[in-house]
């Protein structure tokens, strides 16, 4: 009997979709689905499977027979070992195709709800160097190319500072230049590595938990401010001053220059003492007119510019006369809160991080915004009857959940004070339709548009409106 993860070889199948975590989607001739990376519909590719299960077998292309007219060159030298922007290699145009294909299936699909005519995706007018905010790891334990491997060329250092290879927690690829951040930031990365190689100090070694330099994180600004923050490992003062000083020295232009000394086994900063070395100890970024600040541990929407796009399109949807309760959930550092704030006749937000609700209560101050509450807490917990009798039944409701949707407590409890509108606010549709086939006895979907915030990707965000019935 054949073994069920027996690799396969097919000579010639058509990449038919794109969806499927950022996949290409073929059909095997026995009608299996056969999920590819790298493919773009279009293409006829050989193709060799490696795992088969019930109803579908993930492989890779081994040729492209014919390439897809979809196709277009990658920007970036890295694409393909790095694990991000898996969709360089199809046009930005069939890119949008897809990614509201995919919001369309799943609320039919999975929300199974009636819908109105979709508002086209709203596309990103970078393609580009989108980001704000980029982290780098520092590893003694380069990735190596097959290349590489295959050459009996000198290979060098192993040293790397860069991303981390999919799957592979103890390798990093290094990076020449990346394509997701506008510059000083590959140029800060770049006189860091070459500093650092040149002074002969250690990199990390993830296995043996040893050496000085962790991560480098670095964020840029609208306003044009930036912060660098390194993480070290070791205490050791002198290099470290040595390698901060030559940053202050290198790039005056560095408002924020921070350190963080971690020995833990993790690299996560949240719960490390962050140390401001130069400089100021947050950045600024502003949008129509407001002020964010933003130290090393905020969160802000990684894509400023289709951040202002989305944040509109919610205010839109919301309808604001300037007379609304509006209740803003999963409010982050209140940017939605603030944003909608001046149409509104008062602004009550929630969030599970206290330190984000300490940001957005410092934020409302600086913008002067007084119609506006924070409260820090679980949403499922604080989201109850004594929140609504003390806070006022809402007239809207904004809610941008994470990834997994809303608490179906949560909905529960909207769909108790059904308020007219609510906007939701998705950057997972899957869950987003969950939640509205749940709701879908109260409220009418009345319209719906996705937003692109991150280009060469297959992550897509989606707003909806829905309405009392
Ligand atoms: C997609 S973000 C939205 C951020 C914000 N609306 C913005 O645009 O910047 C989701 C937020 O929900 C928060 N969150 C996650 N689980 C939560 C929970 N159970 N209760 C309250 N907030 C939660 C996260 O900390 C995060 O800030």
């Amino acid at each position: 009997m054949a073994r069920k993860n027996k690799r396969q070889f097919f000579e010639e199948v058509e990449v038919i979709d794109a969806g499927a975590k950022g996949k290409g989607v073929a059909k095997a001739p026995d009608g299996r689905v056969i999920f590819l990376p790298y493919a773009v519909p279009g293409d006829v590719v050989a193709v060799q499977t490696f795992k088969k299960r019930k109803a579908y077998f993930e492989g890779k292309i081994t040729e492209v027979l014919t390439p897809s007219p979809k196709r277009t060159t990658p920007e970036c030298e890295h694409f393909g070992v790095c694990g991000g922007c898996k969709w360089q290699n199809m046009g930005y145009q069939h890119q949008l195709f897809y990614k509201q294909r995919e919001v369309e299936n799943n609320l039919k699909r999975i929300g199974k709800v009636e819908l109105p005519t979709f508002i086209p995706i709203l596309g990103s007018e970078q393609h580009y160097f989108y980001r704000n905010k980029m982290e780098f790891s520092f590893s003694n334990n380069r990735w190596l190319t097959q290349d590489e491997i295959d050459s009996d060329r000198d290979l060098g250092d192993k040293n790397a500072l860069g991303f981390h290879i999919p799957g592979m927690w103890d390798k990093i690829l290094d990076i020449k230049k990346c394509h997701l951040q506008e510059d000083p930031s590959n140029a800060i990365r770049l006189a860091v590595k070459h500093y650092v190689v040149q002074n002969g100090f250690e990199f990390f070694d993830t296995r043996n938990q040893s050496g000085l330099l962790r991560t480098l994180m670095l964020r840029t600004s609208s306003t044009g401010e930036i912060m660098v923050l390194l993480q070290f490992f070791d205490d050791d003062r002198e290099k470290r001053e040595s390698l901060l000083d030559f940053l202050k020295e290198e790039f005056p232009q560095i408002t924020a220059l921070q350190y963080v000394v971690n020995q833990k086994p993790n690299d996560t900063i949240y719960d490390q003492e962050v140390v401001c070395y130069a400089g100021r100890d947050h950045i600024f970024e502003e949008m129509e007119g407001l002020k964010f600040k933003i130290n090393a541990k905020s969160f802000y929407q990684t894509n400023s510019k289709q951040a202002y796009q989305l944040y509109k399109i919610t205010r839109d949807f919301a309808g604001l006369t300037g007379n609304e309760l509006v209740y803003d959930l999963y409010t982050g550092t209140g940017t939605i809160a603030q944003f909608v704030a001046k149409k509104a006749k008062k602004v009550v937000g929630v969030e599970a991080v206290p330190e984000a609700i300490e940001d957005a209560k410092a934020n409302a101050q600086l913008n002067g915004i007084d119609n506006v509450t924070f409260y820090a807490g679980d949403m499922k917990e604080v989201f109850n009857k004594d929140f609504i009798n003390a806070n006022g039944k809402p007239d809207v409701i904004i809610t941008d959940p994470p990834r997994d949707g809303m608490h179906k407590d949560v909905v529960e409890q909207i769909l108790n004070i059904a308020p007219k509108k609510v906007v939701y606010v998705s950057c997972n549709s899957a869950t987003q339709a969950r939640d509205l086939a749940l709701m879908d006895g109260k409220y009418k979907v009345t319209r719906v548009q996705p937003v692109d915030m991150f280009p060469q990707t297959h992550h897509v965000e989606n707003v909806v409106l829905l309405e009392k019935r």
